[in-house]
């Protein structure tokens, strides 16, 4: 049965607040106010509410995994329609375990883009609406924003100039944060992102999807020397990403070994040793890659700190292996807990705050842009 929508509170601005709000300029929003951040670029609806830009009052994620799996990833008609049922709820949940009503809320903040168009447009909608309704400012964010922000959520005064390495299932792009909320682009991935990479070939293996958590636990018993990967290089020396030949090289080993599963999700239940080993192995040559060009990145903006964040960011062994470079580099790396890796609400009502604060809002003609760039 479809959800209800039932809003905390009344969604319409009464004449007085109307009256209120026209009167309070962008500049006069107290420090101390809630915005309500809306991300849907791809399968998580979520809301959160927080406070000061930076205190997380609320941060609900209602995750598809379940209606996505038995396909192997993302269904973009399916994502979009499940983003329409649960959106309502959990923008009112979002309120709820905030304690706070639409009184509270001084502003609405919604991931623009990049992402799946038909998810955007759920979120982008309904943040113009109650936007309209209650007669608040509207920011639209860049998700790849949203990520960078999450680890500032955890440590507002991270040393600059850092650099960011952004690692999901949909991006692997570095950046380097000179000043607070500049962003210049080092690199980005050619072909496939790092966490599709590791989804593409747990789905070859049966191994259920996302496959990042799956081939990380699995990685932790295996031998990462003992299927031998290329290492990954620009030929132009560029410090760009390219992840499509470990995943070429992990199929043919695959192919080789017969371990091709009939379908994403029946692999075996205990996989044995030389899937432990390919798991373990390809992680490392991901993890390999990853950190080469990060470090390499920070040398050359003579960076103080590097950032780390976005689902493959929980990935145990990269955390590992960065924290270690790291330090004998004299460098801080920063990670966001696993909840603020993956995508959620909360970094894109950090990232919103910033622009907000900056008087950057947007009109209710505000667009989905599926393409958008940072
Ligand atoms: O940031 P996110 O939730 O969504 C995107 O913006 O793409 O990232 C999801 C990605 C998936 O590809 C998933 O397999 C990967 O993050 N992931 C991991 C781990 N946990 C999630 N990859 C490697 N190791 C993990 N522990
Ligand atoms: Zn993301």
């Amino acid at each position: 049965m479809p959800h209800r929508y039932e809003p905390h509170g009344p969604l319409a601005a009464t004449d007085d607040e109307t009256e209120r709000l026209h009167n309070t300029s962008r500049d006069m929003i107290p420090d101390s106010a809630c915005i309500l951040g809306i991300e849907t670029s791809c399968d998580d609806t979520s809301a959160a509410v927080l406070e000061g830009g930076s205190q997380i009052r609320s941060n609900i994620v209602s995750s598809q995994i379940s209606v996505h799996r038995p396909y192997g990833g993302v269904v973009p008609e399916l994502a979009s329609r499940h983003h329409l049922l649960s959106i309502g709820p959990v923008v009112e949940e979002a309120l709820a375990k905030a304690s706070v009503t639409w009184c509270d809320i001084a502003a609405v903040s919604v991931t623009q883009g990049p992402g799946l168009v038909g998810s955007l447009l759920v979120g982008v909608s309904v943040a113009k609406a109650i936007a309209y309704a209650r007669r608040l400012p509207l920011v639209g964010v860049n998700h790849l924003e949203g990520h960078i922000r999450s680890n500032f959520l955890v440590e507002p005064a991270i040393r600059l100039p850092a650099v960011s390495l952004v690692v999901s299932g949909g991006h692997t792009s570095l950046y380097e944060l000179a000043r607070e909320g500049v962003y210049r682009r080092l690199a980005r991935t050619r072909d496939d992102a790092a966490g599709e990479a590791f989804d593409k070939v747990a789905k070859l293996l049966g191994l259920g999807y996302p496959g990042g958590p799956v081939v990380d636990r699995l990685a932790a018993e295996g031998d990462p020397g003992a299927v031998p990967f290329p290492t990954v290089k620009m030929s132009d020396g560029s410090l760009d990403f390219s992840f499509s030949g470990l995943k070429s090289s992990a199929a043919r080993f695959i192919q080789k070994e017969k371990l091709e599963a009939e379908t994403p999700t029946t692999g075996p239940e205990e996989p044995p040793q030389v899937v432990r080993d390919l798991c373990a192995s390809f992680q490392h040559a991901v993890v390999a890659a990853l950190i080469e060009r990060t470090l390499r990145a920070a040398d050359e903006v003579g960076a103080l700190a590097i950032c780390v964040s976005g689902g493959v960011a929980c990935n145990r062994k990269l955390r590992q292996r960065f924290a270690e470079e790291a330090s004998t580099r004299g460098l801080l790396a920063h990670f966001p807990p696993p909840s603020l890796s993956t995508d959620n609400a909360a970094m894109i009502a950090a990232a919103g705050w910033l622009h907000l604060k900056r008087g950057e809002t947007a009109d209710l003609d505000l667009t989905a842009d599926p393409d958008l760039e940072l």
